[in-house]
This record gives structure tokens, sequence and C-alpha cells, in this order.
């Protein structure tokens, strides 16, 4: 398996810090955010990774990061130009992502405890042309795009809904293969102008080809102040680094 750590975007929740600095080079803990991910990606022995971000801050990813080599993985880059949606951010790991390959996504502002491995041996031996999104029980759904489970599937997933269907929402750690690809050219801008993933994993919803695993130890979204000054307390004090 591959791996894509999605890294762009404005951060506007974390102004004014990510008016001079990429947010995934805030520090978390003893770690720029960045660090985290390549770290998930290495321990699940995913070896080949790329990492997408924007034109600010690029060359401060690559001096922190270098070839990989210090994780033992390999490490590709890819700019995005505009914050076009996280969907326009994997579309640029066509390529990277070679017709057979099965790959996991990261966001890089998505902190967590679980290992990846075990589901990375299950999807890489899943049926060709699933998805695969993670799933945290979260207070209150209603701030995050919630699915609707049906048995080992997503039946849909609602953005910010008034009425949850379940207590679950979606994380940013996704699995797929390079249909992706296909799914990603079928949907068009949203009214924030974003291509969205959510809309791509609906796209496998409807299909019944989007899969889930459920997060078990503590999650976090690190995209605003709270938000990442909890991260920063739970990892200065853990040792799942
Ligand atoms: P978001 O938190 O949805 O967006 P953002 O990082 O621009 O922050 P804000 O909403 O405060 O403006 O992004 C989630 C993750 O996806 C984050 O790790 C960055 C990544 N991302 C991209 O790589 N490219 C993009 O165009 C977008 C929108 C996000």
């Amino acid at each position: 398996m591959k791996g894509v750590i999605l890294a762009g975007g404005s951060g506007t929740r974390l102004r004014p810090m990510t008016k001079i600095i990429n947010k995934h080079l805030l520090p978390v803990g003893p770690f720029p955010m960045i660090h985290y991910a390549v770290s998930k990606m290495a321990a699940a022995g995913i070896k080949d990774i790329m990492l997408v971000t924007g034109k600010q801050s690029a060359g401060l990813f690559m001096e922190y990061i270098g070839s990989g080599s210090g994780w033992g993985v390999r490490l590709t880059y890819k700019i995005q130009e505009e914050a076009g949606g996280i969907a326009q951010a994997l579309e640029l790991a066509d390529g990277f992502i070679q017709p057979q390959d099965k790959f996991v996504v990261l966001l890089g502002d998505n902190l967590f405890e679980d290992g990846l491995e075990s589901a990375v041996r299950m999807f890489a031996e899943a049926e060709q042309g699933n998805a695969m999104v993670f799933l945290k029980k979260v207070a209150d759904p209603r701030r995050y795009g919630v699915p609707e489970m049906r048995g080992d599937r997503i039946a849909a997933i609602e953005e910010k809904p008034a009425y949850p269907k379940s207590d679950y929402c979606v994380t940013g750690i996704y699995m797929y293969d390079s249909n992706v690809f296909d799914k990603i050219q079928e949907i068009q801008a949203s009214e924030r102008g974003e291509l969205e993933i959510t809309d791509v994993n609906n796209r496998y919803a409807a299909q019944g080809m989007l899969t889930y695993r459920l997060l078990e130890g503590w999650w976090t979204d690190a995209g605003t102040h709270r938000s990442l000054l909890e991260a920063s307390i739970r990892l200065s004090a853990s040792d799942v680094l």
C-alpha cells in the first residue's frame, strides 16, 4: 500500500499563525503537526508516501521531512496551487498511485491514537473498487460529516445534519484504490467552491461500496485553536509518537 498525506488548505480557523506558516507545521507537543502523519504511515509499514501541500511553507516541509529516510520511508512532494478542496488535493496523487495500487489518505491535521496496521492489512485484501473510511464516536455529531450505517456499509454521509443518523463522524482517514480518481472526475465543486471528499465518499456509498472502521482511541482534528491546544496536551503527555 502507498500513502497520501494532504497538508494544503488555508487554515483560516488558525489565523493569524497560518498567515505566515502552513497549519501542518505548527507545534503539537514536541513536533510539528506533520510529523505525526508521517509516523503513522511509517508505523503501518507504508513506505511510499506523497505529501500534497500548498506553496506557502513548501520548503519547510522538505527541510523537516527530507527524503523520508529518518522514518524509513520515501517521500514525494506535490504542490496544490490553490486550496480547492480535499478531493482536488487528492486528485494530484493520480499518477503517483498506479492503477493496481491501494492507498491510505490522511488529512494532515487529524491526530489520533489508533494504529493503522490491521486496517491496512484488511483493506489490502478487500475487493477492488471498495473504499473505507474511519469513524469516531463523538459527543456532538452535528458539527461533522455523519454516516448512516447499514450493516458493514455506509448508506450515506450527511454534512453537519440537524438530526444526525448516528453518533459517529467521518474522520480524515480514508482508504481507496485508483478508482477514486474516476469518482473525483464525476463530482462538481460545492457552493463554497471546493471539490468535497464527502461527495466522493457518497458516490461509493450510493453504490454500496463504502465500508468503515471505528477508531477506538482518542482522535482530534487540530483545525481550531482549542483542538490544537487539546492535541498538544495529549501528545506532550503520551508515548504514542
Ligand atoms: P480543512 O480543515 O477542511 O480546511 P483548512 O485546512 O483550509 O482549514 P480552515 O477550514 O480553517 O480554513 O482541511 C482539512 C485537511 O485537508 C487539512 O489537513 C488540510 C487538507 N486540505 C488540503 O490539503 N487541500 C485543500 O484544498 C483543503 C481545503 C484541505
